[in-house]
């Protein structure tokens, strides 16, 4: 593994852009993402259904559903550049520096697989555990994620295994080798509410006890507010806002975000009088946005707003956002 330079971040994203070419146009699902992430810290990856979320996690991961590409921008992994990596030096790092819980649980179990075979088969491509020794380890990852009869449960299947244990195999198989970053794309969002809070206090412990960073990604600021140091909500493709946690939530300066914060389920079960969505629906991009991608939904727009695509601008300590009204540059910069 490269040294990591003191100065440098864990994972320092700079202008992440991924496109999706389809047969007449071309789709842009994350356009010009930039941030840092920090050894032991967490980071809320927030927005609605479609705004691009996954895309950037699997981009992380290199791992970019076909036809999608990276188009532009730097990713960098312990001082390594991953978007111009080899895919042997990839396959090598994922799983063992970074790792990722898929949105669809399922998806990242095998079914056919008990969950101990499937662990050791990780340990076994990116450790020298072999035999006994993996299979205590395969035991101890169980226990680890509260798995209750950890040895016992190395040769259940996934099926057998209630949404939340499944869950929190799925967690024993992603911190199998000791990842310097997890990558959780809504961990909880299958599972019921009491269930969900113990995820997130389980990944919680996980990071303070393994030193790991987490890129936690929601729908729901709720789920990413009792864990995450900081927030980054995006809105097609694009951030929008931007800062320490209880600054974007206390202090929330995009309208957007206000709607997100309005229309939130509380992590503790208590649900708001009614659920507010935010009427309208998230952009597919099929180019840069010229002008306000939020301007259609927006009750504050303004005639600038058709000007021009805001860029993130200071509002606060660490906290940025990107709207005319709310956060006007003195600079016009565009993006
Ligand atoms: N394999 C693919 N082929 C073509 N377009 C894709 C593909 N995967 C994602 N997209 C598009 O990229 C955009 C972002 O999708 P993404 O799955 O990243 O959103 P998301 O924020 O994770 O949404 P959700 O909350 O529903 O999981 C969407 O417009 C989606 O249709
Ligand atoms: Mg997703």
């Amino acid at each position: 593994m490269p040294a990591a330079n003191d100065a440098e971040p864990l994972l320092r994203v700079r202008d992440l852009e991924v496109a999706f070419p389809g047969a007449r146009s071309v789709l842009h699902a994350v356009n010009g993402v930039s941030f840092d992430l920090h050894r032991g810290e967490t980071l809320g990856v927030v927005g609605e259904s479609g705004c691009g979320k996954s895309t950037i996690g699997r981009a992380l991961m290199g791992l970019v559903p076909d036809p999608g590409r990276i188009v532009g921008g730097s990713i960098r992994l312990e001082g390594e550049e991953l978007t111009t990596l080899r895919g042997d030096r990839m396959r090598s790092l994922r799983g063992r520096r970074i790792a990722m819980i898929f949105q669809d649980p399922m998806s990242s179990l095998n079914p056919v697989m008990t969950i101990g075979a499937q662990i050791i088969e990780s340990l076994t491509i990116h450790t020298r555990l072999r035999g006994r020794k993996a299979e205590a380890r395969a035991a101890e990852l169980l226990r680890l994620v509260g798995i209750p009869d950890p040895v016992g449960r190395l040769g259940a299947y996934p099926h057998q295994l209630s949404g939340g244990m499944r869950q929190r195999a799925g967690i024993a198989m992603a911190i199998s080798c000791d990842p310097a970053v997890l990558v959780a794309d809504e961990p909880t969002t299958a599972l019921d509410v009491t269930v969900q809070a113990q995820v997130v206090e389980l990944l919680a412990r996980l990071r303070d006890e393994l030193g790991m960073a987490i890129v936690l990604i929601s729908h729901d600021l709720g789920v990413v507010a009792g864990i995450a140091d900081r927030v980054m909500v995006v809105y097609g493709g694009y951030v929008i806002e931007t800062g320490r946690t209880a600054d974007v939530l206390d202090r929330s300066t995009h309208p957007y975000t206000e709607g997100l914060i309005a229309s939130r389920t509380e992590i503790d079960g208590a649900r708001p009088e009614r659920l507010r969505a935010i009427p309208g629906a998230a952009p597919a991009l099929m180019g840069p946005a010229l002008e306000c991608p939020f301007r259609e939904r927006c009750a504050l727009a303004e005639d600038v707003c058709r000007d021009s695509n805001p860029a993130l601008s200071p509002v606060g300590d660490g906290h940025e956002a990107a709207c005319h009204v709310r956060a006007p540059l003195t600079i016009g910069a565009l993006r």
